[in-house]
């Protein structure tokens, strides 16, 4: 059987295939979208560039204590990774007050914050991603162990990031993880690219954000190549 037979799930940006058991291709396409996918464009290249970007990332996170569902690059857009159970929920980290935090905090928009924070929300297009607490993270199952788990993790994958894209003279501002189960270990899934982090050049966005601010294709795959080429150079 081809790969493209064993779809597993297809997403917005990306495709899982089952390739042997345990393991799956995790395939980035060309898309971007925002608003629920109400926004959308085709970006050639772009696949390329963020499933490179998650290698260097989980690489450099594996290679620091930190486990990644990530095993090894595959094709220019095709990586292997671990198959996870996944928990339904999107874990998003903050070091500067901008996006949705602003609607919640008076804080002044690219404000540093005085610590992390690190807020949970449900993955679900239907309920439009609603931010949930402990109570609500455990009516759907996820005990304080694991919570506490999964926080220090995104807290020392904070840490390591936030110093990585220092080195590469850019600013973390937020990201979002997605954490799944492997053989009763918790790892970190999905990926790790400008769709779903903030970071800053010279405090001017070089991520997702130029597209939900209405920036064209050439401008979009441009902030998306200067990120990889600075990572690049701090991890070789
Ligand atoms: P927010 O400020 O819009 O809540 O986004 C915080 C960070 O999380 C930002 O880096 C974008 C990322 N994110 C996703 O990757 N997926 C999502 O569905 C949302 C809401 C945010």
């Amino acid at each position: 059987m081809t790969l493209e037979g064993n779809v597993v799930h297809e997403g917005k940006t990306k495709i899982l295939y089952k390739e042997k058991p345990g393991e799956l291709i995790m395939e980035f396409k060309d898309s971007i979208t925002a608003m629920n996918g109400r926004l959308k464009e085709t970006i050639p290249g772009k696949g390329e560039v963020c499933s490179k970007i998650t290698e260097i990332i989980f690489s450099h996170l594996e290679k620091n204590g930190v486990n990644t569902h990530f095993i090894s690059r595959v094709s220019e857009k095709k990586l292997r990774v671990k198959e996870l159970e996944m928990y339904p929920i999107e874990v998003v980290c903050r070091n500067i007050a901008f996006g949705s935090l602003l609607k919640r905090l008076p804080l002044r928009s690219g404000e540093e914050l005085k610590r992390p924070v690190i807020e949970f929300y449900y993955k679900s297009d239907e309920l439009g991603d609603p931010m949930l607490n402990e109570d609500h993270l455990a009516i759907l199952g996820v005990s304080e162990s694991e919570i506490k788990e999964i926080r220090g993790t995104t807290l020392k994958t904070n840490e390591l990031l936030k110093e990585l894209f220092r080195n590469a003279g850019l600013k973390l501002v937020d990201f979002k993880l997605e954490f799944g189960k492997y053989k009763s270990n918790i790892l970190i899934g999905d990926e790790f690219s400008p769709d779903n982090f903030r970071a800053w050049l010279e405090n001017r966005p070089v991520d997702k954000d130029l597209f939900r601010m209405g920036e064209g294709r050439d401008t979009v795959i441009k902030a998306y190549l200067e990120v990889l080429k600075r990572l690049e150079k701090v991890v070789n």
